[in-house]
């Protein structure tokens, strides 16, 4: 069973907490992305799940065998560097068969399997080329294969896709979630893209300062964001500040009321977070002066969509959704134009006070 368990898991360096307090549980066959900015604690984190770092606290639970204190060669995970690390002066058949030449595998046996390997990766033709030889999204494939050659019950990828151009990279993303889903793997994947891993994974856990913000599909986090953080950092989303004065009615700190979802009993004395995702917002020419009317303070246009900005009695709204929707003959917002905003009440989402 290629389950994975963290309880608990930290790492202390001196003074300073690279990894406060994670828990997880990863089940098998399972993707979970470990999502965060840099300096979170990723790395950290999965390094002493693959046994490089030991913990200062806390255990790792791999197929129900608690290896915390083993050392990476016994802990049944293979791993993926941001950096390939392949061996230069090994061909690519000789960097996948190491983990099975130090685990004592017979040749014929070793031979077989790293040909398996390749062919999972598309590679079987290069094998007797150098690392040198290949291109980066080549080279990254020789890791993974290096990895999946030992059949390990956990999979660990840190930030493979990193050093691979845009284009690359979103081909190399299907291929590996393709194969993890193939072969059954339970992987354990670090990324600071939200893209990537919205895209790739099952679950994502959101890491901050060392500590799990969140955990939950990409839906999950995208429309049940558990605090500002995860708010804004899965997708786009203004995060405003204020008072719930009454069911459905927040007073931002500027004095303007805005329509919110309904959050059971209303207490104007706390202040809240509310989060409202900028394609939930629809801007338009006002037709009236009351309602959400407000200053447009920028227009960007990026192609697919167009920003707004519009000040809002002293608050910045973002908003993407213009109605109606442009390219229908309607002149362009300008920077300047007063514009009207409109949302469902309940797209604007009261977060849980913070702590
Ligand atoms: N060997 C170390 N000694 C001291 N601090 C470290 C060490 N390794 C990492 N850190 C610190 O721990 C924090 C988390 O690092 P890391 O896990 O590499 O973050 P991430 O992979 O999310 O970018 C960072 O603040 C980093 O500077
Ligand atoms: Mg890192």
């Amino acid at each position: 069973m290629g389950t994975l368990k963290l309880e608990g898991l930290m790492k202390r360096y001196g003074a300073s907490t690279a990894v406060e307090h994670v828990d997880l549980d990863v089940a098998e066959g399972e993707f979970v992305s470990l999502l965060g900015p840099s300096g979170c604690g990723k790395t950290t984190t999965l390094r002493m799940v693959a046994g490089f770092i030991e913990p200062s606290a806390g255990r790792v639970v791999i197929a129900g065998r608690d290896v915390t204190r083993a050392p990476p060669y016994a802990r049944d995970t293979g791993m993926v560097f941001q950096s390939y690390a392949l061996f230069p002066h090994m061909s690519v058949a000789q960097n996948v068969g190491f983990g099975l030449e130090m685990r004592k595998v017979g040749r014929a046996e070793r031979d077989e399997r790293v040909r398996e390997a390749l062919r999972l990766v598309r590679l079987d033709h290069l094998a007797e080329r150098f690392p040198r030889e290949l291109s980066g999204g080549q080279q990254q494939r020789v890791a993974l294969a290096r990895a999946l050659v030992v059949k390990p019950a956990v999979f660990l990828l840190d930030e493979p896709l990193s050093n691979l151009d845009a284009k690359l990279r979103a081909e190399v993303r299907l291929e590996i979630r393709a194969l993890q889903q193939r072969l059954g793997l339970t992987t354990l994947f670090v990324t600071h893209d939200q893209d990537e891993a919205l895209a790739m994974s099952d679950r994502l856990v959101v890491l901050a300062h060392g500590r799990v913000q969140q955990v939950g599909t990409a839906e999950d986090l995208y429309e049940r964001p558990a605090n500002a953080f995860v708010a804004g950092f899965v997708g786009r989303c203004n995060v405003l500040a204020g008072t719930e004065e009454a069911p459905g009615r927040f007073r931002l700190e500027t004095g303007t009321v805005i329509p919110c979802g309904h959050d059971g009993a209303a207490n104007p004395a706390t202040q809240r977070l509310l989060a409202l995702r900028p394609e939930r917002v629809a801007i338009s020419r006002p037709e009236r002066e009351d309602g959400l009317v407000g200053t447009v303070t920028s227009v960007t246009y990026l192609g697919a969509q167009t920003e707004y900005h519009v000040d809002l009695g002293g608050t910045d709204i973002l908003a993407i959704r213009p109605t109606p929707p442009e390219g229908d003959g309607l002149r362009r917002l300008a920077s300047g134009d007063r514009a009207a905003l409109h949302w469902e009440p309940a797209a604007a989402r009261l977060l849980a006070s913070e702590e």
